[in-house]
């Protein structure tokens, strides 16, 4: 067989979405592996670790044939491989040990993400810019400020993570399927993370009708500490499953530009009476990025659970400038 039958043109010609993703730990690999194997986009996983982002996209690559699609995975220690992105990840960082708090990563982190971001922009000067590094509501703010990009344009995921963790724990409890139960947590990616057991609903019926005050607490205790459990449990790293899962259904909403309602560090210019910060909170995620902010009701409780969370997020913000400040 002639070998030149076929040229070395791409299976289209059509340009495919593209997901930068920096750090290819286990979050981001997974990540990666959802976006093509579920053929949403193309993805390019940055690490500093040579080597290690071309092995994980030489495995991906492989398995092609075998979970059926075509997506390119490229793996680099290069940003600019990640030229022209739709969306950038960050996920770079080091992840929580047993016994720390998310906020005990603040130094570490900053550095990265701040270069990660200002890295990735300058290639892809229109991306929209996703942030997963803890602590996520300083890290997400420290992304923003770097790049001085639109507050629109600049997003962080937890709270999809955190309502996926009380939409789980509420199905289990009531042994309904996952799909009939809707969650909302606010607030942010920590201890002071707030679910808001009103808008929580098992097909339309707020969960406030389906269990008692002791139980609610006690799910949105488990909540409040999903990730710290898995961290106990598996003493070497955190959570990844579940939170690629989260990141994918961002980048969903964002490349399909559809719209969805979903919680998310975004960046508040008075709503909640609240300025100058990213926190969780409902936002409706298009091709633009946050396309609104939504403003619920809430409980005066939750509303000061709400302030105090920001005061917790201010606080770390003027840690991780003064760490920068040093460095
Ligand atoms: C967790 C990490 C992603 O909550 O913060 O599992």
């Amino acid at each position: 067989m002639n070998s030149s039958v076929f040229s070395q043109l791409p299976p289209t010609d059509r340009p495919q979405p593209r997901v930068s993703i920096v750090g290819a730990g286990k979050v981001g690999s997974t990540l990666a592996q959802r976006l093509t194997e579920k053929n949403l986009a193309d993805a390019v996983l940055l690490d500093v670790v040579e080597g290690w982002p071309q092995g994980v996209a030489l495995d991906l690559m492989q398995a092609r044939g075998l979970e059926g699609h075509d997506r390119q995975i490229v793996g680099t220690n290069d940003y600019v491989d990640t030229a022209n992105s739709d969306i950038v990840v960050i996920t770079a960082g080091r992840p929580r040990l047993p016994g720390m708090d998310r906020s005990d990563l603040i130094e570490t982190n900053a550095k990265i993400v701040i270069d990660a971001a200002k890295r990735s922009i300058e290639y892809s000067p229109n991306a929209i810019l996703i942030v997963v590094t803890n602590p996520l509501d300083v890290m997400t703010y420290l992304a923003w400020h770097a790049t001085q990009l639109p507050p629109h344009r600049v997003v962080g995921m937890a709270g999809v993570l955190d309502s996926a963790r009380l939409q789980t724990f509420i199905s289990l409890e009531l042994g309904v399927s996952t799909q009939d139960v809707q969650a909302m947590v606010l607030g942010n990616h920590g201890q002071q993370m707030i679910p808001v057991p009103q808008y929580c609903t098992v097909k339309g019926i707020p969960i406030t009708e389906l269990l008692n005050a002791t139980e609610i607490d006690r799910l949105i205790d488990r909540t409040r500490n999903g990730g710290t459990e898995i961290v106990e449990l598996m003493q070497r790293g955190g959570a990844y499953f579940a939170p690629a899962s989260s990141i994918y259904w961002m980048v969903e909403s964002i490349l399909a530009d559809r719209s969805r309602l979903v919680s998310a560090a975004a960046y508040l210019q008075g709503e909640y009476g609240i300025d100058g910060l990213f926190l969780g909170v409902p936002c409706r995620l298009g091709r633009q990025g946050v396309r609104q902010i939504v403003e619920l009701s809430l409980t005066t409780a939750q509303h000061a659970a709400l302030e105090k969370a920001a005061t917790e997020v201010r606080r770390n913000i003027k840690n991780a400038e003064r760490v920068l400040e040093r460095i």
